[in-house]
């Protein structure tokens, strides 16, 4: 693929969980839609979805053996946690987009710092399940540009 979209814990219950703050759409119609978008734009879109840190550690190892170009990361509570993840995506050195649903900023003291947005591309969070579209824009238009 030439994008890959990784989501972390807990957003496999997404639609269903605290919907007051993620919203109602689940993942796989984010996932339908994003794909949907990206091969209009004549990309390679494929989703991957983990709750355990090792599994998503190895899909970013696995990205680079298979050539992707960006990844857009909801991290979920491995955000504020996991160097671990971190370290994997600074290693493949592809370059990645980090989205959150909520706005981290305006929760909670421990989800007001991420262990990626320093080496992040860009950071969107807040725009409920629409910052995936918004995050795909951007990554579609880098690609296109090779430049941001
Ligand atoms: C989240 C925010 C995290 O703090 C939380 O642990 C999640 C989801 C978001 O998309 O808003 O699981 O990444």
């Amino acid at each position: 693929a030439d994008v890959l979209l990784i989501h972390g814990p807990n957003l496999n219950l997404l639609g269903s969980r605290e919907p007051e703050i993620y919203g109602h759409e689940n993942l796989d119609d984010i996932n339908r839609r994003l794909v949907d978008r990206a091969t209009t734009a004549g990309c390679e879109l494929t989703a991957v979805q983990s709750n355990a840190e090792h599994e998503l550690i190895e899909a970013v190892h696995t990205a680079r053996d298979d050539g992707v170009r960006f990844i857009i990361i909801n991290p979920g509570a491995f955000t504020h946690t996991s160097i671990a993840l971190r370290d994997a995506l600074a290693g493949v050195d592809i370059p990645f987009m980090e989205i959150h649903i909520s706005n981290v900023h305006a929760r909670e003291s421990f989800r007001q710092h991420s262990y990626f947005s320093d080496i992040a591309v860009g950071v969107i969070c807040g725009l409920g399940t629409f910052g995936y579209d918004c995050a795909l824009e951007a990554v579609l238009n880098h690609l296109a540009n090779q430049s941001m």
